[in-house]
């Protein structure tokens, strides 16, 4: 090999080591993935959706943002699922019955009823959508409107490990956006509505419940720009210090997963979905 053929490949390595998501060397991801590892402890997202999914056995299944759906694999036979997604490349086996919608979570939601489409409200539903701040308000309060007083909302992506994977626009290859803002503003403007995080990996999981005594409109209403604009520059520091502190979070204990997914329905909704 002459100089000149060790330098391309060089030039090479480097171009393979940036990301198609925008600029970032391979080396700067493994290196957020491992801390999302060491500070996110309580165990895989899947492994909680699928508890929440084994003990409530929801009859009615709601996810925005199903992409390869390595997510709706984890539903189970007896539930009506209903996935969203503009650009869906499923490539796993799907177990339930699943009516699949390729479009944005806004136009879905403008022109369906999760009840008409499935025979009831939703149970169980998961957000995963477009990373972004106001898009997540619209779609937690559309899923709200679509779900059962005793349903259980998860939103994905809600406890980022630095402010460069939660910027608004993509600029990392795994990015969850600015969600963390959605929800500091849904604490804060929906009280009535529970709010429990879980430390899962990778960048945690909110768990929304009192659905019942929530007026989701208002969270859709209040999306005006005044409103919204103390929480567009907040900050992953400040959203850790003074909105979702580390006492506030679930983390990994000796207890099975399944087992705090038990106590946290009981505790919120007060129901065994079996
Ligand atoms: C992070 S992936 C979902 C991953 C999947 N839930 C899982 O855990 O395996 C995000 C998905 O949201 C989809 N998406 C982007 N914009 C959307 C929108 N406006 N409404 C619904 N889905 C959207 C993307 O096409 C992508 O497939």
């Amino acid at each position: 090999m002459n100089i000149r053929s060790i330098a391309s490949a060089g030039n090479q390595f480097i171009r393979n080591c940036i990301s198609a998501a925008g600029a970032e060397p391979e080396y700067v991801h493994r290196k957020r993935i491992h801390l999302a590892k060491k500070i996110h402890t309580a165990g895989d997202y899947k492994e909680w959706l699928s508890a929440f999914h084994s003990e409530m056995k929801p009859r009615t299944y709601l996810e925005i943002g199903v992409a390869d759906g390595a997510t709706l694999a984890l539903v189970r036979p007896e539930t009506n699922a209903v996935g969203v997604d503009p650009d869906p490349k499923i490539k796993n086996e799907l177990l339930c019955s699943t009516r699949l919608f390729k479009t944005s979570s806004d136009d879905f939601f403008l022109k369906n009823k999760i009840e008409t489409l499935v025979g009831g409200k939703a149970d169980l539903v998961f957000i995963d959508g477009l990373h972004e701040f106001k898009q997540v308000i619209r779609d937690v309060a559309n899923a709200g409107n679509n779900a059962k007083d005793n349903a259980v909302i998860l939103v994905h992506d809600v406890l980022p490990v630095d402010q460069k994977s939660a910027s608004p626009k993509r600029k990392t290859l795994h990015w969850p956006g600015d969600v963390y803002k959605a929800v500091a503003f849904i604490k804060r403007k929906m009280p009535a509505l529970n709010l429990d995080f879980i430390n899962a990996y990778p960048t945690g999981l909110a768990v929304i419940t009192g659905c019942g005594s929530a007026e989701f409109d208002t969270l859709n209403q209040g999306v005006s720009e005044e409103n919204l604009r103390e929480f567009e520059n907040l900050s992953v520091e400040d959203y850790y210090s003074s909105h979702i502190s580390e006492a506030m979070r679930i983390s990994g204990t000796a207890e099975p997963i399944q087992d705090t997914v038990v106590r946290l329905l009981s505790d919120r909704v007060g129901t065994r979905f079996d």
